[in-house]
């Protein structure tokens, strides 16, 4: 479990977090949704320990992150934002290493690498080089290490950036995957559609404030059903409908350029904050 109280950090003159508070339950799959800047890698370096906080409370699975650091570090795994693999390293090197940290006994080791390289389905690529992966092998790769130690809770920074369709929805079955075995998954992300496929439940930040925390369907259903973008001119407006009826009423009323689709995210953090996600 994922416990923030009153969090806040300031970086010289940057206020990145603002009294943030959180509660996320074990086994729950929570997705942080937030624009650049909104303050989502802050979130997760302070309760990995990587970053200190200015004032408030962070604790995993009871243990703060600061007076009980050794013990809520061995809780959690994290697969950072940016690639920190050791590019001239292979696949196994990059795992043994991070074993060997985690201190795990030589045979423990060996099964384990085995175990989750199956796992990610990478059994095939024990000897080749990290620079010679793709960017979802590599990933996955970062996946495999973060879960070496089989922590409770798992921490994906953007897991997906910069991946194809195809390969985002290979991470996001992983994900589900990982999930369904019994961890806890907390997530940041600025894709709609990841934060409405997995996430039991969503934070939108903007600015360092948290904005709302709901289910994706709650925070959805309170836009409508339908939304209906109309091209007028140079501007896009959109309209919201319960009923996909009165939708195509209205479109057939009016003489303007239209697309009906369903509601998503992107709505529901439009309406809240007044912005975009993307
Ligand atoms: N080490 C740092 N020193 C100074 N300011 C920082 C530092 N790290 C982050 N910030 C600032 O804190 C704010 C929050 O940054 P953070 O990286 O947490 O955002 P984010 O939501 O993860 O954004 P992105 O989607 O771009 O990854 C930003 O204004 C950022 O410029
Ligand atoms: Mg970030």
């Amino acid at each position: 479990m994922i416990r923030i109280l009153n969090l806040n950090k300031t970086y010289k003159s940057t206020q990145a977090l603002k009294d943030v508070n959180l509660q996320v339950d074990k086994k729950e799959l929570f997705a942080f949704l937030g624009p650049n800047g909104a303050g989502k890698t802050t979130t997760i370096r302070i309760l990995t320990g990587l970053t200190q906080k200015s004032s408030g409370t962070a604790q995993l699975n009871g243990f703060d992150v600061e007076t009980f650091g050794v013990e809520s570090r061995r809780q959690c795994g994290l697969v950072p934002q940016a690639i920190n693999l050791d590019r001239e390293l292979s696949v196994i090197e990059n795992l043994n290493i991070h074993a060997r940290l985690f201190r795990m006994p030589r045979e423990q080791r060996e099964s384990r690498i085995e175990e989750l390289l199956e796992y990610v389905e990478m059994s095939d690529r024990k000897s080749t080089l990290v620079k010679n992966l793709s960017g979802g092998m590599k990933r996955r790769l970062m996946m495999a290490r973060a879960l070496l130690h089989s922590p409770a809770i798992l921490f994906l920074d953007e897991p997906t950036v910069g991946l194809d369709a195809g390969m985002r929805r290979k991470i996001w079955a992983l994900i589900r995957k990982i999930q369904q075995n019994g961890t806890t998954i907390f997530l940041t992300t600025h894709y709609i559609e990841e934060a409405e496929f997995l996430a039991n439940r969503v934070a939108f930040i903007d600015n360092g404030s948290i904005v709302v925390v709901d289910t994706p369907e709650n925070l959805m259903k309170q836009q409508g059903t339908w939304a209906l973008d109309c091209l007028k001119e140079d501007d896009i407006k959109t309209l919201y409908f319960n009923d996909r009826k009165e939708a195509n009423d209205y479109i057939a009323a009016h003489k303007d350029s239209f697309t009906l689709r369903r509601v998503n995210l992107e709505d529901s953090f439009l309406a809240l904050t007044g912005k975009k996600v993307q």
